[in-house]
């Protein structure tokens, strides 16, 4: 793998750390791949840690990727395109956070950057400094996370960056910002979808949905259990994560979903003791 990405050596990983991200459950998620597919869909993207996967093991795959968050998209599009204006920004940001950390972040949390390399550098210097790499906004579509208490967070990882800027680059990856129904028209048979969505919570206080200012309800995801029946009928193959919720489980009854329970720890939640110990559901028609 390493002869693959010639002098950059690393792999490329997820660029941000997001609620939901799927870093840990990579192992059980490749056993679930299917053996061939054609088109990659990943349409509620976050950090992409199964796209990385994919884009790692098979090099020149077709992938269409998409997400709610403009913010995020634009991340990613920076990354591929600008990498060099982005990470000498990423290091003024560096620099200055060292000299006075709080009154730095206070001032790039309130800040509203025009430009796409100060935007998107804005977007990973709060999630690498901010309170447990998370992105949370308010209604207004403010990020609202406070200050993270780091030593020494790794605030310009540019290998990575480059790493991932080159395979985005290098592949067929086409980037959207939209809504999860509106990105699969032209998926056909034997392409592969991967939906990972905001989860639905298993209990009243347990709900983590402010990765836009719109939660993902009910609602979305009847639609997306119905957008699952129609690519199902369309010969897609259809994988997806979500709670260890009964409502989830019993859209999901009888043929032709297949349900596993697998155990996941939450890398994002405030108390580390609930963390451990927890299941999702993964949902597949292959
Ligand atoms: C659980 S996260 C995905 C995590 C990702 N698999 C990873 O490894 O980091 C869910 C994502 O869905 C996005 N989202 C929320 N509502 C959406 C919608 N209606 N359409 C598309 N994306 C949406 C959020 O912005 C968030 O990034």
């Amino acid at each position: 793998m390493k002869q693959e990405y010639g002098q950059l050596l690393v792999a490329p990983k997820p660029f941000v750390k997001w609620a939901g991200g799927k870093r840990q459950l990579i192992p059980v998620l490749n056993q679930n791949l299917p053996d061939t597919f054609g088109t990659y869909y990943e349409p509620f993207l976050g950090g992409g840690a199964l796209l990385f996967h994919i884009l790692t093991e098979r090099s020149g795959q077709k992938c269409s990727i998409s997400d709610l968050n403009s913010d995020l998209v634009l991340a990613y599009i920076t990354i591929r395109d600008k990498i060099d204006d982005l990470i000498l920004s990423l290091k003024g940001h560096e620099k200055n956070y060292q000299r006075d950390s709080s009154s730095y972040y206070y001032s790039i949390r309130k800040s509203n950057p025009r430009n796409d390399v100060e935007k998107t550098s804005r977007l990973i210097f709060l999630n690498r400094t901010c309170f447990n790499g998370l992105y949370r906004v308010n209604s207004k579509g403010k990020f609202n996370v406070p200050l993270g208490k780091y030593t020494n967070p790794n605030i310009v990882n540019e290998e990575n960056l480059r790493s991932v800027s080159h395979i985005l680059k290098a592949s067929r990856v086409s980037v959207k910002c939209r809504d999860f129904e509106t990105v699969l028209s032209d998926a056909k048979k034997g392409d592969l979808v991967y939906f990972d969505p905001p989860y639905q919570p298993v209990s009243s206080t347990a709900n983590f949905t402010s990765y836009t200012n719109k939660d993902f309800t009910f609602d979305d995801l009847t639609r997306l259990a119905k957008l699952c029946t129609d690519l199902d009928s369309k010969g897609c193959k259809v994988l997806l994560s979500n709670s260890d919720s009964k409502k989830v489980a019993k859209i999901f009854a009888g043929k032709p979903w297949k349900i596993e329970r697998i155990p996941a720890n939450r890398a994002i939640n405030s108390n580390s003791k609930n963390r451990t110990g927890h299941f999702e559901l993964l949902i597949k028609n292959y």
